[in-house]
């Protein structure tokens, strides 16, 4: 195992990049290398800010994988402004701050290898279910937009219905591979709907989800059940929410893999019942900082077996802390109280 991971490291650290031919004015293109006979590579195409007048497609590279579109006020994204010989390879496309205010349904169709797409600071209320029907996406941007509900539908890989099988034995990047690709198996795993216009926490049941951010809409209560049983989430951020003035209990239940939960920055958000804790078996990490909470209940800890720290008020901090063990005379032996300790008194009750 570690005589593996030494060869692994070897080969990123023999990495080293070369210049491109044919990289467009105004764009800057670099070839990253890497493995121990160059077998792997990565083209980056940076072409950001390009000016408004710009027309598209802008082209790239051959074999391109990672393409930086950003800033060029490219309005409603049709289906010829992606389109030509770099663009199939993509892994990683960057369109944010570009006044997008449509995507037309085949816009993205070629982008077959597309993982990782930016489509944040853009003017998009909805996306059809088309749009990124298809491709295997693991983590999308889309925050600030002006979403007001967001349908799952669009993170299904099907075509018309029918599963699309990627054909990945031409393609050595795919050696790097990540997940299931199978057709009809989303592989979203990451999505930010930041700053957008949500009144209620998008259904999103089913996606292989392990990151969430939903910060800064105006949603003013998370119902029970919202997240449904995203098992895979780990950390679902919900801070920054001026509105937010409720979290009912057993809203968070499903979510079992949840590592770090971040209400912090909801000043309306006054109390919370125990309740609502139910089921976050794997918390580690709860952050309450600059939210209208400034006290937590005492046996807290019972709820949240895994706890580590809780971050309330203007830095407070609290921790779990074993007391001082005592002597337990029936049992004959020193048993252990866990306790929140915190950097001020009064917090806990
Ligand atoms: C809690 O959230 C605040 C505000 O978003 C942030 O500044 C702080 O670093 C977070 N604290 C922890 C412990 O994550």
């Amino acid at each position: 195992m570690i005589r593996l991971l030494c060869h692994i490291l070897s080969l990123l650290v023999t990495a080293h990049t070369s210049a491109v031919k044919n990289c467009h004015p105004g764009c800057h293109c670099e070839v990253e290398h890497f493995g121990q006979f160059d077998s792997f590579s990565l083209t980056r195409v940076d072409c950001r800010g390009l000016g408004p007048a710009h027309s598209m497609p802008v082209p790239i590279p051959l074999d391109t994988t990672h393409l930086d579109l950003s800033s060029n006020a490219m309005g409603p994204l049709s289906d010829a402004m992606l389109t030509g010989p770099g663009y199939t390879t993509l892994i990683s496309l960057d369109l944010s701050s570009n006044h997008i205010t449509k995507v037309s349904p085949n816009a993205l169709s070629r982008l077959r290898y597309l993982e990782n797409l930016d489509l944040s600071d853009n003017s998009l209320e909805s996306l059809s279910s088309r749009a990124l029907s298809g491709l295997p996406l693991a983590e999308v941007d889309l925050s600030y937009n002006s979403f007001q509900n967001f349908d799952m539908d669009v993170f299904a890989t099907k075509v018309n219905g029918e599963p699309v099988i990627v054909d990945l034995s031409h393609n050595q990047i795919r050696s790097i591979s990540r997940g299931d690709r199978r057709g009809g198996v989303p592989l979203i795993q990451s999505l930010s709907l930041t700053a957008n216009r949500l009144t209620d926490v998008p259904a999103l049941e089913g996606l292989p989800l392990r990151y969430l951010n939903l910060d800064d809409n105006p949603i003013s209560s998370i119902r029970e059940g919202a997240f449904g049983q995203l098992k895979d989430l780990v950390h679902l951020s919900l801070s920054g929410m001026s509105g937010l003035r409720e979290i009912q209990p057993h809203c968070f239940k499903g979510l079992q893999s949840l590592q770090v939960l971040d209400l912090s920055g909801n000043p309306e958000l006054k109390t919370l019942s125990l309740a609502i804790f139910t089921g976050l078996d794997s918390l580690q990490e709860l952050n309450l900082s600059n939210s209208g909470v400034t006290s937590l209940p005492g046996d807290m800890l019972a709820r949240l077996p895994s706890v580590k720290s809780i971050a309330l008020g203007q830095g407070i901090r609290c921790r779990r802390t074993q007391k001082q063990g005592q002597f337990h005379w029936q049992l004959g032996q020193v048993t252990h109280n866990e306790v929140l300790s915190c950097n001020v008194e009064g917090v806990v009750l």
